[in-house]
């Protein structure tokens, strides 16, 4: 029986996408998407699942009368998908400890930086690129690593490094940042699948 991934995204979900390609060419160790779930029905993450086919929900948050209604919610979707993974990618929902505590080891999420550097609560979009760029880093990069209760604090898996060029503006960046995400958020999944992490 393949293993079984759950991706929530809430954006563009180019990450998502770079997952899809990859498992196309069979590059994520035979693991399967199988339920894309987002906290905006307007994502373009869930036209994207649509296109290839996998089953797509919506969980907004303000359809549910508490956080913990609607965690509740998001839990009994991703037990009836019997996910194995849980991928974050571009998911704008901070998790509480109890509901991480519920699947354990088995959350992941891609930031747009060398973690621990310019992670937490107010990291996140362009403004990582901006603080990079504004402490005249010489570089940086992204990071998979697990989820914990802390925002951006789990244990790495997987980094790569991006050298800031001159005249870099946080778009620029932003853009190289990306195509590195795009690289090594397969890349980790496959290792976790084969149990390499
Ligand atoms: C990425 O930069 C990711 O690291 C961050 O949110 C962005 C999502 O982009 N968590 P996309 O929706 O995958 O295109």
């Amino acid at each position: 029986m393949s293993v079984k991934i759950a991706v929530l995204a809430s954006g563009s979900g180019s990450n998502l996408q770079a997952l899809i390609d990859a498992q196309k060419k069979e590059a994520l160790a035979g693991a399967q998407i199988v339920l894309v779930l987002s906290d905006r029905k307007d994502a373009y993450a869930l036209t994207r699942a649509k296109e290839q086919g996998i089953s797509t929900r919506v969980l907004s948050p303000g359809d549910f009368s508490s956080k913990g209604a609607w965690e509740a919610a998001l839990r009994t979707a991703l037990l009836e998908a019997e996910a194995d993974w849980i991928l974050l990618a571009g998911f704008l929902r901070i998790l509480s400890g109890a509901f991480i505590d519920h699947f354990a080891g088995r959350i992941v999420n891609i930031h747009p930086s060398l973690l621990p550097r310019y992670g937490g609560e107010g990291y996140y979009g362009l403004r990582v690129h901006r603080a990079v760029l504004e402490n005249r880093e010489e570089e940086s990069g992204a990071s998979v690593h697990f989820v914990v209760e802390g925002c951006d604090e789990g244990p790495v898996i997987l980094q790569k490094t991006v050298k800031v060029e001159p005249g870099d503006t946080p778009e620029t960046l932003q853009k190289r940042v990306l195509e590195v995400e795009h690289e090594i958020y397969p890349e980790a999944v496959r290792r976790l699948v084969k149990g390499l992490v």
